[in-house]
């Protein structure tokens, strides 16, 4: 795991850009995997800076989002659809063909679920997955559990996924219980991590995540098993390493 730790969130977000630009510049036609959440929106703004700057091209390039809330269509606007299309997909130049969420009103969750799977491995399998870290150790939507969820599945949230998100919503009873998300096999099989986490709330579950045992009670701990993360992080969250 290689550990960068910078002064501020701006700093963290052009980091995180400039690894993700070099590799769409590296390979154009690479299949990179999103993250919502507040953390990688600035990470977002400065790729669309890099785009209109004439930096990189993303024509070519194909994406798979990790998660979607269970029960919200792509034009509700609290979905991650409606977030990809406001922070990132509206301003550059992606084939829309290129793009996948999970599909929020999938009537067959099962079959929704396998097919999101068999569209990755068509593509190549992911060739870096951004990720955000939940204060509870989530990734994607994976909260602590007994188990590690392999794949693609549908996810009931932890009463502290439902509480931290209901700053996006109107009051705590909007947010959606549920949600589809990518399995932790599915993030461990891309072939690079980048994960950014900032704020000094984060610090324990960061300390955990490095140090820690590897435990799904800690879903994020299983990232010291992969060869290749990069996580990049602000003093705050950086603080007790
Ligand atoms: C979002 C996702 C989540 C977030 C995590 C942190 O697609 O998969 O794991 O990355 O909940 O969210 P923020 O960045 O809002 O603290």
């Amino acid at each position: 795991m290689r550990i960068i730790i910078v002064k501020d969130y701006e700093e963290l977000s052009k980091r995180a850009a400039n690894i993700l630009a070099s590799q769409i510049i590296l390979k154009p036609s690479s299949v990179i995997g999103l993250a919502t959440g507040s953390t990688p929106i600035g990470t977002y703004q400065e790729l669309v800076r890099l785009y209109k700057s004439g930096n990189i091209d993303f024509s070519e390039v194909v994406t798979f989002n990790l998660d979607e809330y269970y029960g919200l269509d792509r034009y509700d606007k609290q979905s991650y659809y409606f977030f990809m299309n406001k922070y990132l997909f509206s301003h550059i130049n992606i084939d829309r063909k290129n793009v996948h969420i999970p599909d929020g009103k999938a009537e067959n969750i099962y079959i929704a679920c396998k097919t999101y799977e068999k569209k990755i491995k068509k593509a190549g399998g992911i060739d870096i997955q951004l990720l955000g870290i939940g204060r509870n150790g989530h990734i994607g939507f994976n909260e602590p559990d007994m188990k590690f969820e392999a794949l693609t599945h549908l996810v009931n949230l932890d009463e502290d996924t439902i509480k931290a998100n209901s700053r996006f919503f109107n009051s705590i009873e909007e947010v959606p219980k549920q949600a589809i998300s990518m399995g932790i096999k599915t993030i461990m099989n891309s072939k690079k991590i980048l994960l950014l986490a900032y704020g000094a709330q984060k610090n324990e579950t960061i300390y955990n995540m490095v140090n820690g045992r590897i435990t799904p009670e800690l879903p994020a701990s299983v990232l010291q098993l992969h060869p290749d993360v990069t996580v990049i992080l602000d003093k705050g969250a950086g603080s007790l390493l």
